[in-house]
């Protein structure tokens, strides 16, 4: 029996994950922004990452046809951050502080991590696509990551548990 898109949502929002915000030039020099929660690692050697987006999200063409992008992971003050790069505005950096990292692809400023990645493979991944990029360079700052899981963000405040 087929499950139901709801069923499938519901269950994938019960796995928590951290929010990045994934950050692109488009041929043309223009800058590209999006919240992107399917992001993780694999492969260590080399250092690879992948993420997925969705194939009609406007920033899609710019991570086609760009050869470099940067993965910047949220930390727990910037949920303003995280919705304003899931909004359709036009001009997502309004506001925002950030230096050029990677063929001038912005790292923001205050992030718990950036990842800047070279594209070294693009997968297809049935309504989404698959990015992996090579980390070329990483900056981590202290602090604690953003969680997003059920529709709602968290932080994290519990005490780490012993195992
Ligand atoms: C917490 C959060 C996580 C998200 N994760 C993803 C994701 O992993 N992949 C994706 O394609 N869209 C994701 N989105 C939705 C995009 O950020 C949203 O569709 C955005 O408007 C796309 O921007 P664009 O059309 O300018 O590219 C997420 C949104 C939120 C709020």
């Amino acid at each position: 029996m087929a499950i139901s898109n709801d069923e499938f949502r519901a269950a994938l929002s019960r796995f928590p994950s951290g929010v990045t915000v994934v950050t692109t030039k488009d041929a043309d020099g223009r800058l590209h922004g999006i919240t992107v929660s399917a992001f993780c690692s694999l492969s260590l050697e080399p250092p690879l990452i992948l993420i997925c987006v969705e194939k009609i999200a406007g920033s899609h063409y710019a991570l086609c046809e760009s050869k470099a992008f940067v993965v910047n992971i949220l930390n727990s003050q910037q949920i303003g951050l995280s919705e304003q790069f899931a909004s359709p505005d036009p001009d997502k950096f309004d506001g925002v502080s950030f230096r050029t990292g990677i063929d001038g692809v912005p790292v923001i400023d205050g992030v718990v991590a950036s990842l800047e990645c070279r594209l070294k493979r693009i997968c297809d991944g049935g309504d989404h696509t698959i990015f992996i990029g090579e980390v070329k360079n990483v900056s981590i700052i202290d602090g604690y990551p953003l969680v997003y899981s059920q529709s709602t963000y968290w932080t994290i405040s519990e005490t780490p548990q012993d195992f």
